[in-house]
Order: structure tokens, then C-alpha cells, then sequence
């Protein structure tokens, strides 16, 4: 790939150029993927409204890049390399040829079972190589996809199929992770009760639990691949796409109401996370790869499927969860299958790094040469772990900062090539301007300063819209600082210009690299029926690196406050997901509210932390004194 980076001075030409000429940086880095037909513009945007364009009126399909082009000099490499929840179960490998055949199968399953292009399909599945399958096959035949991690309930699946109105739901009957088996068929069926624009549910067998398959709606993943290949629909061809047309739909959580569906189109998302792949991990043909996330998430979607396929890499896919059967699992892989990139979130590293030496000492880890990290700050420590235990001081680590908003890593070192330091997502990628703010919105210049974190140039990989409503993407990213892009972290800049994010600025709390919104949380402890009002704050936690610190207004003060919080947290898991459940919470009578009525959250926050010392002016409060009740009650 020609577009590769590879010493510090490329990549100060490649920055350089990226920010005096970024239509023809892109359209240069565009040309090395494949186009039924090029565009007729690199860029047209404004952040006001917002609108952004990228390479309009070019055609492609996605799954041409990640499968058919490969077949000439690949078709025999692994793409997915799989390995099962159970290590005693057989891995699987699918080659380039194979994934292409399958994807064009499932293609023709969707056509066949009614989905055209355009419509959107609810993924809800484990991860197996049929979920990488039924995303491409989805991105193949135009329809467009909406994945949802397996960690959600009924309801937040509900939430999000209606939100989108989709029109077919895959699942499987259920799914393993660690020693739990999760009813994923039972939870859709739950989800269904509510959601009538759904017309078909294709099962694939995993866990073989007993499930109800409903005539008329419900359909095997199996039988459907057999009608197909009956009817000898083999191949498929791959839709012809806008550049501009959508992929996909992910949900993520912010600051208020409900989960907004992040909008991802076909063309620039596509060169942005290929790009991306390429040059931060340093990748090499032939390497085989480790991204650790789930594909619920976007990093899944960027770096498990689509980066690394579109640039013809060999991507390894682990059902499971680092700590099964024992908290070795991770490095066991690795000598495994010779991994040479290993890229994981800090939570898992904290994890790991409790559970002690002993599950690292034996297992030969002399095949990886890049460690990445991402979805939430590392900590020193946790990074001095990483680099001397399992890097042995010997492989780079890319600390990666970015958005499910951004599609792609934004600010990283690039690995072997710029010098890291702990803790530090260092600078950013060409194309890429990032400035911090004051609270004016004024840019922060020169170094050693720090801010809000903006970005104020497009750039291929970005949000386009929030799914049917486009007005809440404007107030929620570009409202805040005149024509600028809000990632809501808060940043600072050194005095080598390095960055360094240090956590959100606004209400939402990342709790083990998961983004919940207090206010979401707020919602479900409201719904239980004894609850008069609840606020939701996240505190310091020494392996989630963030955890949720509930403070909740009972109705009828209960004797058995145990019991109340578990019902509570039944309540939160059932409403959003056990990812929502609270760490803490804490029975108060009343909360530290302003004369106004609004609750002073930064009083909750300092108080959750256990600063008790720097409450700040608790003067304005309507009756200062519960703040005595709250602090002396802490937990
Ligand atoms: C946080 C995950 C510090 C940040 C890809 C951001 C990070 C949010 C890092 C996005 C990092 C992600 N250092 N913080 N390297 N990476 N974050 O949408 O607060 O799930 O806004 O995307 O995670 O989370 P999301």
C-alpha cells in the first residue's frame, strides 16, 4: 500500500499536506481503493447545518474492497481466524475465497427473505464468524445495518429496532461467554412484543438452547443457506452504492435522552478506516491481528471487520471473555496463533494485571511486535504492565484515541514511528485538526494548556447524521463551539504539542469503555416503583476505570436496604443491560439542589470520588444541609 507511513518525517509531510491541500491528501489516499465509478467532488461541507460530503457522486460497494479484491492474491489467506468461547472446541478459519462465498450466500438469504436496499436489518448476535458474515452480506445487498451488543436488554434492543424502524432482526438461539450462556433468541422475543415493523428473525444454531421459533416470522439461518444454494443463487453481486449512502446505524449513549443512532456512510468511512488500520498498527502482510472488542461496538465494526479487511488483513475473532476458563486466556491466544497485534482496552489490561503473573509467565508471547489500546484513558501503571509484561518492553504501544462519532482513530501515535509516552494518545493522524476550547469556545493556543476537545475540519470518517434526526446531531456536536465538531473530552496538550484525553466533560460516565448516560441510568432507577428521584454520577473505579455511583430518594425508607438495591439493579439491567447496573448506591433523602431546581452535580461527583474536603460554594443550594446527610452516609 503506497499510502503507508513509515517514518516520522512521512508523516509530518503526510500532516502537512492533509491541512493545506486535504482534497487531493484524500482523493490521493481514496485512489488506492477500488470505485465503480470515482467521484465528482473530494469534499463538500459545512458544520452548520451540518452536511458532509465525501467523494459525492462516486459509486462502490464496501464488500468489494474487503472481499473481491483480494481474491486475485489472497484468496487462500486467512481472513477470520475464530477462536470459540470453549478452548477445547475447534477453531475456524475462513480464507478470503471462503468468506466471500458466504457473504454472497447470506446476501441472497436477505434478498430472499424480503430485505431490499436501503431497508435496515437488527443484528443481535455472538460473535462468530456468522456475525462478520451477516454484517457484510448486509452491506452487500445495500441494506443497512444496525448492530447491537449482546450486553443490552430486551428493552434497549426494542428501543433501538424501533428507532430505525427495522425490518428484519438475526439472532441466534443463544450465545457463550465465560461459563454464561445468553439467551439471546428469548431476549429478541421479548424485545418483538413492541416492535411490529419487524417481519422476519433468522436464527442461527450456537448454543442449541430450546427457544420458540414463530411461524410466519421466525426462520433458521441454516435452512434459509440451504434454500438458496437449492436454487443454485451462489454469487452475488455486490450492489452499486452512493458514496454517500448509508452503512450503518450504532448506537451510542450522551449526554440526555435516549441512545442516538450514529449514521456511518459507504465511501469516506470505508478509505477512513482502512487508512487508519494501515498506519496506526504498522500493518504487515502476513500478520495476524488481535482486536479484542466486541463487534457490538465500533471498534468491532472499524477494527475487526472492516479496516482490516478492506486492506487484506488476517483478523482473529475470540467469542469469549479474557478471564475463561482462567484469566491466562488472552496470552494463550497469542502464542496460539502467533499473534502479532494485540489490540484491547485498558479495563481488560486492569483486569489482567490483578489476576497476577502467574497467567503470563508461561505462555510464549514473542510474536507480537504492536499492543494498541483504546475506549477509555490508560492509566500509567496499567500501561507500564502492558508494555513490560506482555510487550517486554519490545513492541510499541498505540494508545488510540476516538469516537464511535469518528469512525476511526483520530489521535494515536503511529506504531514504531512516533515515540509514545504513557498515557498519552499523542498526536494527531493527517487529516485531523484538533483544537481545545475554552468555555467560550475560543481555540486555546501554544502548549501546555488544556480544554475542550474540538475537531475543525471534516474528515472521511465522521458522523453524518443521528438516524431520523438530524437536528439532534447538530445540537449535540456542533451546537456547542461555532463551527466546530464536539467530541465532549476534556484534553490537555503538552509541551511537546502531545495530547493527552482525560475523560468526558459532559454526563456521560465510561465504565469499563462503555459509554453510558447518567440520565439514561437516572431513567431506569425512576422506573421502579418506590423511587422518587435518583441522580447518577461516575466515580473512580480500579478495574471498570469508571463505575456508577447511584444517590436514590425512596418513596418508603426500607428496612432491608439490601434488598432494595438489588431490586434496583435488576431493575437497571432489565431496563438497559447489566452493563447499567449501579457499583453503588446510596439511600438519601433529599438531593443538593439549586433554588432553581436543578441538582448540583458536581457536588455528587466530588462527594462519589470521596474528596469531601472541596465541595466548593454549597451557599446557593436550596437547603445545603442534606450535603452534611449525603457526605456522612457515603458508602
Ligand atoms: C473515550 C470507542 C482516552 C473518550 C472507540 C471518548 C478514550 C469515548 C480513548 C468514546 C483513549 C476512547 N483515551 N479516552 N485512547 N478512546 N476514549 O464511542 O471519552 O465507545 O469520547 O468509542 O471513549 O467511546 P466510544
Amino acid at each position: 500500500m503506497n499510502f503507508q507511513i513509515k517514518s516520522i518525517e512521512d508523516y509530518q509531510l503526510a500532516y502537512k499536506k492533509s491541512v493545506d491541500e486535504p482534497e487531493e491528501f484524500w482523493a490521493e489516499i481514496a485512489s488506492h481503493f477500488h470505485w465503480r465509478k470515482k467521484w465528482d467532488k473530494v469534499l463538500e461541507w459545512n458544520f452548520e447545518e451540518p452536511k458532509i460530503e465525501w467523494f459525492k457522486g462516486a459509486k462502490l460497494n464496501i464488500t468489494e474492497n474487503c472481499l473481491d479484491r483480494h481474491l486475485a492474491d489472497k484468496a487462500d489467506q486467512p481472513a477470520i481466524i475464530w477462536e470459540s468461547n470453549d478452548p477445547t472446541e475447534h477453531h475456524r478459519v475462513l480464507t478470503y475465497k471462503q468468506l466471500h462465498q458466504k457473504v454472497s450466500l447470506f446476501a441472497n438469504v436477505l434478498k430472499n427473505n424480503g430485505v431490499r436496499k436501503g431497508d435496515r436489518v437488527c443484528i443481535y448476535m455472538p460473535m462468530v464468524p456468522e456475525l462478520a458474515v451477516a454484517v457484510l452480506a448486509c452491506a452487500r445487498m445495500g441494506a443497512i445495518h444496525s448492530v447491537v451488543f449482546g450486553g443490552f436488554s430486551a428493552q434497549s434492543i426494542a428501543d433501538r429496532i424501533k428507532d430505525a424502524q427495522c425490518e428484519m432482526v438475526i439472532t441466534a438461539d443463544g450465545g457463550f461467554r465465560g461459563a454464561k450462556d445468553i439467551p439471546l433468541k428469548n431476549v429478541i422475543d421479548d424485545a418483538l412484543v413492541q416492535c411490529p415493523s419487524v417481519k422476519t428473525v433468522i436464527v442461527l444454531t450456537r448454543t442449541r438452547t430450546p427457544i420458540s421459533m414463530i411461524k410466519g416470522r421466525d426462520v433458521w439461518w441454516e435452512d434459509e443457506i440451504r434454500k438458496v444454494e437449492t436454487l443454485g443463487l451462489l454469487e452475488c453481486e455486490a450492489e452499486e452504492m452512493d458514496a454517500e449512502d448509508e452503512l450503518f446505524i450504532l448506537y451510542t449513549s450522551g449526554s440526555t435522552g435516549k441512545p442516538k443512532g450514529v449514521v456511518h456512510t459507504c465511501g469516506g468511512y470505508m478509505v477512513y478506516a482502512g487508512y487508519t488500520f494501515q498506519n496506526v498498527f504498522q500493518y504487515n502482510p502476513g500478520d495476524v491481528y488481535f482486536c479484542t472488542a466486541d463487534i457490538g461496538w465500533i471498534t468491532g465494526h472499524s477494527y475487526i471487520i472492516y479496516g482490516p479487511l478492506a486492506m487484506g488483513a488476517t483478523t482473529l475473532m475470540f467469542e469469549g471473555v479474557p478471564t475463561y476458563p482462567d484469566a491466562g486466556r488472552f496470552w494463550d491466544i497469542v502464542d496460539k496463533y502467533k499473534v502479532n497485534t494485540l489490540y484491547t482496552a485498558p479495563t481488560a489490561i486492569r483486569s489482567l494485571m490483578q489476576s497476577g503473573l502467574d497467567f503470563v509467565k508461561d505462555k510464549d508471547l514473542s510474536s507480537l511486535k504492536v499492543l494498541g489500546s483504546v475506549g477509555e484513558p490508560i492509566n500509567e501503571e496499567a500501561w507500564h504492565w502492558y508494555d513490560e509484561n506482555i510487550g517486554k518492553k519490545n513492541c510499541p504501544i498505540v494508545d488510540t484515541w476516538w469516537q464511535t462519532e469518528t469512525g476511526g482513530i483520530m489521535i494515536t501515535p503511529l506504531a514504531g514511528i512516533t515515540k509514545t509516552k504513557p498515557s498519552f494518545a499523542t498526536l494527531p493522524l493527517p487529516g485531523i485538526q484538533p483544537v481545545l476550547v475554552d468555555e467560550k469556545g475560543e481555540e486555546i493556543l501554544g502548549n501546555n494548556v488544556s480544554g475542550n476537545l474540538c475537531i475543525k475540519f471534516p474528515w472521511p470518517g465522521m458522523i453524518r447524521t443521528t438516524y431520523g434526526d438530524h437536528e439532534r446531531c447538530r445540537q449535540n456536536y456542533f451546537a456547542t463551539y461555532h463551527n466546530m465538531y464536539f467530541t465532549g473530552d476534556g484534553c490537555l496538550r503538552d509541551e511537546d504539542g502531545y495530547y493527552r484525553i482525560t475523560g468526558r466533560v459532559d454526563d456521560v460516565i465510561n465504565v469499563s469503555g462503555h459509554r453510558i448516560g447518567t440520565a439514561e441510568v437516572e431513567n431506569a432507577i425512576n422506573m421502579f416503583s418506590d423511587v422518587i428521584e435518583s441522580a447518577v454520577v461516575g466515580y473512580p473505579h480500579e478495574i471498570k476505570g469508571q463505575g456508577i455511583y447511584a444517590f436514590v430518594i425512596l418513596n418508603h425508607p426500607s428496612d432491608d436496604e439490601e434488598l432494595a438495591r438489588k431490586d434496583i439493579a435488576v431493575t437497571v439491567s432489565r431496563i438497559i443491560g447489566p452493563i447499567a447496573r449501579p457499583d453503588k448506591i446510596q439511600f438519601v433523602t433529599g438531593l443538593p439542589k439549586t433554588r432553581s431546581g436543578k441538582i448540583m452535580r458536581r457536588i455528587l461527583r466530588k462527594i462519589a470520588e470521596g474528596d469531601l474536603e472541596n465541595l466548593g460554594d454549597i451557599s446557593t443550594l436550596l437547603d445545603p444541609s442534606v450535603v452534611e446527610q449525603i457526605k456522612n452516609e457515603k458508602l
